[in-house]
């Protein structure tokens, strides 16, 4: 059976002695998780947290980074810098990250393999915008979008990467998707993965949801067949809300 994983994003929030307390509060409210249990932090949180989490079940991620290892990249934070530090989660193609700061589908693959590369696992973001669900084409947005991102990988890294399902009209928006939508979406981009890379692979694959996702919609969320776990924004950033998303299911 696949391990749920429930991972916080906490964009550009939080200074290092709000990520502190907020580890700190999190701990014994989730120490008997039967998920995996990450928090992506901003890069500035990143060795603050990860001396807070030590010890402990909680894994510390990072919100994106560069492809190449090193170079003239101004501003940029490499896999391998991240894995030299303890990081073990890397966010990639984030919509924010598609929208903002013109993140393709195939800076988003050259990421995947970099951060393989490094022995980081990569969580892939995927979704439609509304504007491409209300033309009914949804479907083929975050299966293309799946499938240019795993594009080259061996069956294993396949298997190891984690997919975040996340239509971009749910995010921060308050709308969530209905579990049913949810669960379906899902299934279609792991029926994808079965096509290419057989359906082993793709019953491996973790595939959260994220958008919206609070502790009074997660239970409903994480119950469903295809949805392994959830990538949670706002709800992330207090740790009582995270905490009861994390334990719901217990
Ligand atoms: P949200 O963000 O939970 O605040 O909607 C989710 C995300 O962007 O990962």
């Amino acid at each position: 059976m696949r391990r749920k994983v429930i991972a916080g994003n906490w964009k550009m929030n939080m200074l290092p002695n709000e990520a502190i307390s907020m580890i700190t509060e999190l701990t014994p409210l989730v120490k008997e998780a039967n998920s995996e249990v990450v928090l992506c932090v901003p890069y500035t949180d990143l060795f603050y947290a990860l001396l807070t989490a030590q010890g402990t079940n909680i894994k510390i991620g990072a919100q994106n980074m560069h492809y190449e290892e090193s170079g003239a990249y101004t501003g940029e934070v490499s896999a391998k810098m991240l894995k030299s530090i303890g990081v073990e989660y890397v966010i990639i193609g984030h919509s924010e990250r598609r929208q903002y700061f013109a993140e393709t589908d195939e800076t988003v693959n050259k990421k995947v393999k970099a951060a393989f590369a490094n022995e980081l696992s990569p969580i892939v973001c995927v979704g439609e915008t509304l504007e491409q669900r209300e033309a009914g084409k949804q479907y083929d947005v975050i299966t293309e979008q799946t499938r240019k991102a795993l594009d080259g990988l061996s069956d294993k890294q396949v298997a190891n990467t984690i997919i975040a399902y996340e239509p971009i009209w749910a995010i921060g928006t308050g709308k969530t998707a209905t579990s049913e939508d949810a669960n379906e979406a899902i299934k279609k981009i792991r029926e994808e993965i079965g096509k290419i890379y057989g359906q082993n692979i793709a019953q491996e694959v973790i595939i959260q949801y994220g958008g919206s996702m609070k502790p009074t919609n997660a239970k409903e969320l994480l119950e469903m067949s295809d949805i392994d776990g959830g990538l949670i924004g706002g709800a992330s950033l207090k740790a009582k809300d995270f905490a009861n998303i994390v334990m719901c299911l217990q």
